[in-house]
């Protein structure tokens, strides 16, 4: 295992090279510094193979940084390698003769998919008048950047788009959607053409496979796609039922910078008035942390470990809580199952169910559960606590 420090100011670059590192099997990312000072105590601490070290920074730059490292004799096991955005110049010249072992230019850059997706379509607009198929796109304000190579990107529209029109009958219809799924962006091309029979499905993705006749298709469309999301750190899957159409989905991990429009995202009404919550987490430390902060917003908190106490305290008195906050992973028993139990006990009871990362069949279940007020997926308090305000106004 190759073990590497970032350093670097910007997160969003940190972001970027963490996903492409954490999508190899033999690379792991052991820590993060945003300037020199950090980074040379985190590479003292950690002892990694390689510290991948920004050029300018501040508080002590990139090239001070290696300086640093490279003098001091307990760090002699640590590569230093100089990320910049020039390619060659005195920069790195300085970097090397400071005792870099080498540079990386970073070339990629945070993307803004819908950018691409809507300039892609663009281009592949007179091929759909020509079928009279309709592409539609629907996407949030503030949706995060994606960190990549906007080229490669393109391209992956390119291919699903246009294998979608390949495969729609005369006035067929293409929707894009592109939301945020906690911690990733979650691109969804969705036509209601023919679908995919099983048999080919398990095959799409294979490098020369394809159905059309000679000289039409080389079949590469798909392969190309499978290769540039693993790449990005992402991933692509299919779903597809026979005469109703056919869903290819995108997960790619989201930049921590969001698109422009989120600072005007409406702050959070103002708070709790002393509502009383049950907070459900097996992770102990999870559980001190946000009943500390739920308290802070105005709320009188009760946490617990285990799904069972927390079955335990509504069962002696299902209105001792105005609504229950619970993880949807437990290994006990999940937040479902959770949740279906104790709206037994009172049906009326909100629940929100948090989740580092929701999945479509996690989605099915809360809907199949049919109760207004279960929410999935607030990643941050102000998130959560939005999510609560909306429960207790809404009444
Ligand atoms: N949206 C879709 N609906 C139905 N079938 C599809 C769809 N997308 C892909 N396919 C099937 O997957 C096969 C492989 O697609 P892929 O893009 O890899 O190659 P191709 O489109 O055949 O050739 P190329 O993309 O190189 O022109 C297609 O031949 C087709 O059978
Ligand atoms: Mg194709």
């Amino acid at each position: 295992m190759i073990r590497v420090l970032l350093v670097d100011d910007q997160a969003l670059i940190r972001a970027g090279f963490r996903a492409l590192i954490d999508a190899e099997d033999d690379l792991t990312v052991v820590g993060e510094a945003a300037n020199g000072a950090d980074g040379v105590a985190l590479a003292a601490r950690y002892l990694p193979d390689v510290a991948l070290v920004d050029i300018q920074m501040p508080v002590l730059d990139g090239i001070e940084a290696t300086r640093r490292i490279v003098a001091d004799p307990r760090l002699a096991s640590v590569r230093v390698v100089i990320l910049t955005n020039y390619g060659i110049d005195e920069h790195v010249y300085d970097g090397l003769r400071a005792g870099a072992a080498g540079f990386l230019v970073k070339d990629t850059e945070p993307v803004d998919l819908l950018q691409g997706l809507s300039n892609t379509i663009a281009v592949l607009q007179s091929k759909a008048r020509h079928k009279a198929a309709a592409i539609a796109v629907h996407a949030p304000p503030g949706l995060p950047r994606v960190f990549g190579f906007s080229g490669e990107l393109n391209q992956i529209w390119a291919n699903l788009i246009d294998n979608a029109l390949d495969a729609l009958e005369e006035g067929g219809r293409i929707e894009v959607t592109a939301s945020r799924e906690g911690p990733k962006v979650a691109v969804r091309i969705i036509d209601n053409g023919p679908g995919i029979p099983d048999k080919v499905r398990d095959r799409i993705f294979d490098p020369f496979f394809t159905t059309k006749p000679q000289g039409l298709g080389t079949g590469l469309g798909l392969s190309v796609v499978d290769g540039i999301m693993k790449s990005h750190g992402g991933a692509v899957t299919v779903e597809s039922r026979r005469g109703v159409g056919t869903v290819f989905k995108l997960y790619f991990p989201a930049t921590e910078n969001r698109g422009a429009s989120v600072s005007a995202e409406k702050p959070a009404p103002a708070h709790a008035q002393g509502q009383r919550l049950l907070y459900v987490d097996d992770d102990a430390a999870l559980v001190r942390l946000v009943v500390r902060k739920l308290t802070r917003l105005g709320y009188t908190v009760t946490g617990v470990e285990d799904p069972e106490q927390a079955l335990e305290l509504l069962k002696q008195d299902p209105a001792a809580f105005d609504a229950v906050v619970s993880d949807l992973s437990m290994p006990r028993m999940p937040g479902f199952e959770l949740g279906r139990r104790i709206l037994e006990l009172r049906p009326s009871m909100p629940i929100v169910i948090t989740s580092g990362f929701v999945r479509p069949e996690d989605e099915e279940r809360a809907r199949e559960l049919g109760v207004r007020a279960f929410i999935l997926k607030p990643q941050t308090i102000d998130e959560l606590g939005n999510a609560l305000n909306r429960i207790f106004s809404e009444g």
